[in-house]
């Protein structure tokens, strides 16, 4: 059993794969500031991996319990904090230590990361800094990183191979590509360094399930989250950003993925790193199949036998046309590629938010007749 240490592992994609870890046998700390994730995301991780009672054992703490000790701990903690990331390799350590890292925390929003450059740098590139370091401290040479293919910028490549130009063009892309070549310097600096780039294209979808999921801040700034909320009538009708770029039927084109696709590349890029000699692994996962915005809405509406109102709106600044992921390398590399279908996205996907309208804050509606009623009589 190989003990890891997973960074924003209570967010959309590291809780995810968290479970796929868990099930795979793998004993999993997790440190997350819960900035965009939750407590309750692994405590139901925890439920679906049957480690028995979940809890909070300190102020900082979570674990679940399992006859033989607990196999996931959680540390409410901030990866730019060298105290912090000291105290889950600590906790670790008594047991024979961490043996590789899996790196989820990082800011994401495209637009936010416009108007606050300095919190991007900070938390991806400080926050990697200090990672580093602290493995540095533990004798931890084995990092899976999640890069994105924001790095590709507005190409007219399809599909994109990893070797296309990498030419972000907003600060959030700028922050992905510094860690990129930060730790393609680390793995030259030292032997015994292993190191996989996953450069994510657009997942999507949720646990089959329907425990845990994607449960953005605010108003989503992506298209699948988005549209399931507009399918709970959480929010009145979609935006199609573009009917006229040059695509089928005149929207945007994606390579969307199942969130358990890419949660299975990383156990799989993980496995691939322990079982071969140090190298820096730089490999893009997506379906290699690309589907316009109408197109998704269209297969969401007929899975799951919805109408979703939309209109067509301006482009949106910074979007491109097509972007669609050569995933050869990955199968070639580590025998990974997707399975799920987009119809099993959409399928997994509303399942979630059916389940969990307003995503892990509270199952309940947010106004109670009976509560409106005390406070109207108070
Ligand atoms: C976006 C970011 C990308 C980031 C990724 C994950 C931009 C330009 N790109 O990717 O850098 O890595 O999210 O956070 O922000 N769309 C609509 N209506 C909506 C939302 C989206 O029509 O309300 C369209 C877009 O124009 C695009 C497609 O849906 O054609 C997918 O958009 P989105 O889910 O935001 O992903 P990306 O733009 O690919």
């Amino acid at each position: 059993m190989t003990k890891v240490l997973l960074t924003g592992g209570a967010g959309f994609i590291g809780s995810h794969t968290c479970l796929a870890l868990l099930e795979s046998g793998h004993q999993v700390v997790v440190i997350d500031d819960f900035s965009n994730g939750s407590a309750e995301a692994l405590g139901r991780v925890a439920e679906l991996a049957g480690l028995g009672p979940w809890r909070q054992t300190s102020a900082e703490r979570w674990s679940g319990a399992e006859p033989g000790g607990s196999r996931l701990t959680l540390f409410r903690g901030d990866v730019r904090s060298s105290t912090d990331l000291d105290r889950a390799f600590e906790a670790a350590d008594l047991g024979g230590g961490i043996s590789a890292v899996l790196h989820f925390a990082g800011l994401k929003a495209v637009g936010e990361s416009m108007a606050q450059p300095l919190r991007y740098w900070d938390v991806n590139v400080t926050g990697t800094v200090r990672l580093l370091e602290a493995m540095g401290r533990h004798g931890c040479q084995t990092l899976v990183f999640s890069s994105s293919a924001t790095l590709y910028g507005t190409t007219d490549t399809v599909p994109i191979p990893e070797t296309a130009p990498l030419q972000p063009i907003n600060p959030y892309g700028y922050t992905k590509a510094a860690v990129e070549r930060m730790l393609t310097d680390v793995a030259a600096s030292a032997p015994g360094w292993r190191i996989a780039l996953l450069r994510y294209f657009n997942p999507v979808g949720a646990h089959p399930s329907g425990r845990i999921g994607e449960d953005p801040n605010g108003r989503p700034n992506n298209l699948f989250p988005f549209l399931c909320q507009v399918a709970s009538g959480r929010r009145q009708h979609l935006e199609v950003f573009g009917g006229d770029w040059p695509t089928g039927d005149g929207t945007g084109v994606r390579d969307y993925l199942h969130v358990m696709d890419l949660a299975e590349g990383h156990g799989r890029a993980l496995d691939v790193l322990q079982a071969e000699p140090p190298q820096l692994l730089t490999l893009n996962l997506g379906s290699g199949q690309g589907h316009s915005v109408l197109e998704l809405l269209r297969t969401f509406e007929t899975t799951n036998g919805l109408t979703l109102p939309y209109t067509v709106v301006e482009r949106r600044p910074g979007d491109s046309a097509v972007s669609v992921a050569d995933p050869s390398q990955a199968e070639r590399r580590m025998g990974w590629r997707t399975r799920r279908s987009l119809a099993e996205i959409c399928r997994d996907g509303w399942a979630w938010q059916s389940a969990n309208p307003q995503g892990y804050s509270t199952n309940k509606p947010q106004h109670t007749p009976e509560l409106i009623g005390t406070q109207h009589g108070s």
